[in-house]
């Protein structure tokens, strides 16, 4: 008999955390239906007291997601639990999640509350989230550096408020796997009623070691893991659910659990948040990056020719790669662009949407003969970005470059319908044309990363831009996809540039 390992994904909450990552409500849909395609237990959709923007995305994903239950964050106070329990109402199955901090640096600190508050604050929390759903998860933010002791007392408080499920989390990523494994044996042993919910481990990688601490706590009782896509999160980010579920996977000798995960939609469920997020996959990680199944060595490609099982411990099929199939061309028609689309998750809104996504996989296809699913992915992606306020529309670009000669570029741009143009100079073609568009824009931003990815392989390929920008404080993520890379790289800039002008503010979970 093997238990239930409940796999739940924050990639759209603490993984939007990551500098520049936040997603507008379009794009957390599509990353929602594919969490649900690939059978994530849970989806935290967000945190709904952060501002309205927050609150409509949750309460949109828990309108279409049928298999997953919808969870929203909310610190432990009235006013967001009420606003996570709003948020998730239309939810089939909706659950809250409340937490606050019980370390002493963070208590006196941060909260500046005694002991016996917290103790009381968090009951109440508890109490405030079962009139909306019993399905209650409570952490004790910053369990790592808590006193045992005080997280037994805490713990015990809120089984008996009726919380279902305890989340222990490695806030700072601090832990080592022997140490995290104890905590949760020790917790179990320790807190009355312990066996009545479902403990759960939530790891931060700031020392590398967060999905390595998630499977310690596997081995000791834990039965939800929360993670992330390709790892995404705060700082060095969370435990990826990748490594996660594949570890449970392979090593089904040592885990006495299963997950749910349908682990073909693991590679298709990394590109897509890799690149709605802007966060590149590097080649060498574990499970998604480009070389993880690459054998190298000539004794190595040998040994998997004569028996595959020398060198490799999982399939590369297993996971999803080699998915992705030449899927249409310059003949496809609308019927089977549609039918593709449905296929990969994707709903566009309305007629208009789908014809204008429709005229954009035509100019492609007129490019680039063969289309893949990943292609697909990053023409909507452009069309949504097209569609999210363009206070700066790119109207026509150029930009020249020759060896001993310096590079040049045009640009005319649309502002509020009125058309600018301005030529500049640059190291390169992408620098010329990035300032060519700031002698327009004047932004006074800082440009934090500009990265080109090949979306496919091949010269035709489209490359992928990400462009990262911070102003005031505030940093953003911009992408543009093209074959022409140049051309690629001004749609990044202006798409960081507009969710800049958009300047919808958020407040932080943890602050
Ligand atoms: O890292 C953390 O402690 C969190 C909590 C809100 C669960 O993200
Ligand atoms: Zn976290």
């Amino acid at each position: 008999m093997t238990d239930k390992l409940i796999i739940f994904d924050t990639t759209l909450r603490d993984g939007e955390q990551s500098p520049g990552a936040s997603m507008t409500k379009e794009e957390k849909l599509r990353i929602a239906r594919q969490l649900e395609k690939l059978g994530v237990d849970v989806i935290e959709a967000g945190f709904a007291a952060a501002s309205p923007g927050d609150f409509d995305a949750i309460r949109s994903i828990a309108e279409v997601i049928k298999n997953s239950s919808v969870c929203s964050l909310a610190r432990a106070n009235e006013k967001d639990v009420r606003a996570a329990g709003e948020a998730i109402k239309p939810a089939k199955k909706g659950r809250i999640h409340t937490f606050i901090a019980t370390s002493p640096i963070h208590m006196q600190h941060k909260l500046r509350m005694s002991e016996d508050q917290v103790v009381e604050r968090a009951v109440q929390a508890v109490k405030w989230a079962l009139e909306y759903t019993d399905d209650v998860e409570f952490s004790a933010e910053d369990a790592v550096r808590s006193d045992m002791d005080f997280l037994v007392r805490i713990f015990d408080a809120v089984i008996k408020a009726g919380a279902t499920t305890l989340n222990v989390p490695d806030t700072v990523g601090y832990s080592i796997p022997l140490l995290w494994g104890d905590r949760f044996k020790q917790l179990i042993a320790r807190v009355p009623n312990s066996d009545k919910v479902i403990w759960s481990t939530h790891c931060h990688n700031d020392l590398g070691m967060a999905s390595a601490n998630s499977l310690a706590a596997v081995m000791n009782g834990a039965r939800q893991v929360e993670c992330t896509i390709n790892g995404l999160g705060e700082r060095a980010g969370n435990a990826s659910l990748e490594e996660v579920v594949m570890a449970i996977k392979t090593r089904r000798d040592i885990f006495s659990c299963d997950t749910g995960i349908d682990t073909a939609q693991i590679v298709p469920t990394s590109k897509l948040v890799s690149s709605i997020t802007g966060y590149p996959i590097q080649p060498n990680k574990a499970i998604v990056g480009a070389n993880a199944f690459a054998h190298e060595s000539g004794i190595h490609q040998d040994g998997v020719l004569k028996h595959r099982e020398t060198y490799e411990i999982m399939r590369a099929e297993d996971v999803g790669w080699g998915a992705n199939k030449m899927v249409m061309g310059k003949h496809s028609g609308r019927a089977a662009f549609r039918a593709r689309l449905q296929e990969l998750g994707i709903v566009l809104d309305g007629e208009e949407a789908v014809n204008a996504a429709f005229a954009r996989f035509k100019e492609l296809a007129d490019k680039k003969h063969e289309i893949f699913d990943e292609d697909l992915q990053a023409l909507v992606s452009d069309e949504e970005a097209a569609q999210v306020s363009e206070h700066y529309r790119l109207v026509s670009m150029g930009a020249h470059s020759e060896t001993g000669v310096l590079p040049v570029a045009r640009v005319i741009l649309s502002i509020g319908g009125k058309e600018q143009q301005a030529d500049a100079q640059g190291g390169g073609p992408v620098d010329a044309i990035f300032k060519a568009i700031e002698q327009i824009v004047k932004s006074d931003t800082e440009l934090l990363l500009y990265s080109v990815n090949n979306i496919t392989s091949g010269t035709d390929a489209q490359g992928e831009v990400t462009v990262r920008l911070a102003k005031g404080g505030r940093v953003v993520n911009g992408q543009g996809a093209d074959t022409d890379i140049v051309t690629a790289s001004a749609k990044a800039y202006l798409n960081a540039l507009n969710k800049l002008q958009a300047g919808t503010e958020r407040a932080h979970p943890q602050v």
